[in-house]
């Protein structure tokens, strides 16, 4: 008989099964599917695998589904290969996938995603478009990415507030801004990557300026129970050591003003849910920001996966073992009130039923990661 490392749930595992309300609907549970690139939309349109896709998550019992990052209707917002575009006859698709979804029980949001400076010229659908972010890149002498003007700013809000009406229109739950990463939000955000001198640059209430506008937009365009949640991170994909804020001081400075511009819930994205957001505390970042803002929270990190290597790349296999790891201690957490939701990422690639399987007290037979379900992606 082989050794198994699956420990036991415990029964607080019904924590995860309460109803939580999110607008003018009811969640089933506490877990969401977690936002995840998949690049299996050929013309940035969602097809039937799409469909298939969120509609297994859905099946397995997830709470909510988020979408993988989907590029508003700028021609900057788009960094990557045969992902889902959020306007045009993408829209249709993604109306099969909201049906789908909801036709097994579950809610949806989309991730509406802008990626501001990571966008190399010559990328989909708008070739001949450069990057733009909040400070200008040269590369070999070349700029290769233009720092945005008011105009620029003006229009890209105005697109986010385009995106998230369209998702209330498509029949969407709710929508997630991904302010995290890296991606444009956060890079105005991250001192580092935004050097502006203008109302934009310098101060912390100047660097959050970019999402409060944003913010604001997309409420005057959905209805005032239309969930708002905002994905934020310390990490970036160029750098897991990254700081937006120093202290619990300064991310309140960035949280607070984004709560009173209409966002209704925080998703607090790290690597692993439970470490300390800063040091001097035992605070993870969720606690942190469901503290600073008294808002609802979404913890995200590593649930049911054995610990990951410190710098190894997220999507790849080899960072993180394939036990299940304990659950323990995220439920806890959620007993503490720490946090309100859980999103399970990897967890729920590797298994589609993971939710279901969890509450049955199944995990023995969840199915681990394995490098080809981080190649599939299906
Ligand atoms: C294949 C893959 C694609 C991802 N794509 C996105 C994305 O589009 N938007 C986003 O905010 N995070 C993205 N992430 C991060 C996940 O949403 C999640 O925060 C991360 O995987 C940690 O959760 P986990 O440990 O449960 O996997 C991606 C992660 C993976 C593994």
């Amino acid at each position: 008989m082989s050794v198994t490392r699956v420990p036991e749930v415990s029964a607080d595992v019904e924590l995860l099964y309460r109803p939580f309300t999110f607008g003018r609907a009811t969640l089933r549970n506490r877990i969401a599917m977690a936002p995840m690139t998949r690049n299996h939309s050929p013309g940035g349109v969602p097809g039937e695998d799409v469909v298939r896709y969120y509609a297994r998550r859905a099946r397995g019992g997830a709470g909510l589904v988020i979408t993988e990052g989907t590029p508003i209707d700028h021609p900057g917002a788009n960094g990557y290969r045969n992902v889902p575009a959020f306007y045009g006859k993408a829209l249709a698709g993604w109306k099969r996938v909201v049906d789908a979804v909801h036709g097994e029980g579950a809610l949806i949001v989309p991730q509406l995603w802008h990626v501001g400076s990571v966008r190399r010229a010559g990328m989909e659908p708008f070739p001949d478009v450069r990057g733009m972010g909040p400070d200008a890149i040269v590369e070999g002498g070349e700029t290769v990415v233009s720092a945005m003007t008011q105009q620029d700013i003006h229009d890209v809000v105005a697109s986010y507030a385009r995106a998230a009406r369209a998702a209330e229109e498509t029949g969407f739950d709710g929508i997630e801004i991904h302010g995290a990463h890296g991606y444009l939000p956060d890079q105005f955000l991250w001192e580092h990557s935004n050097h502006r001198t203008d109302g934009y640059g310098g101060s912390l209430e100047n660097r959050t300026r970019f999402s409060v506008e944003m913010v604001r937009a997309i409420r005057r365009q959905v209805s005032a129970d239309f969930p708002v949640i905002f994905r934020f991170s310390q990490w970036k994909m160029s750098d897991y050591k990254a700081q937006i804020a120093a202290d619990a001081d300064e991310l309140g400075r960035i949280l607070r003003p984004l709560a009173a511009a209409g966002v209704d819930v925080f998703h607090a994205s790290t690597r692993r849910f439970w470490e300390p957001a800063f040091e001097g505390s035992t605070e993870s970042l969720a606690a942190c920001a469901r503290r600073l803002t008294g808002k609802p929270v979404i913890a995200v990190g590593s649930i049911g996966l054995a610990q990951q290597h410190e710098t190894r790349k997220l999507r790849t296999r080899d960072n993180v073992g394939s036990e299940v790891a304990d659950l323990g201690p995220m439920l806890a957490a959620m007993a503490r009130e720490d946090f309100d939701l859980v999103a399970v990422g990897r967890g729920m690639l590797a298994d589609a039923e993971w939710a279901h399987k969890v509450r049955g007290g199944d995990t023995a037979s969840l199915n681990a990661l394995t490098e080809d379900v981080m190649q599939a992606l299906i």
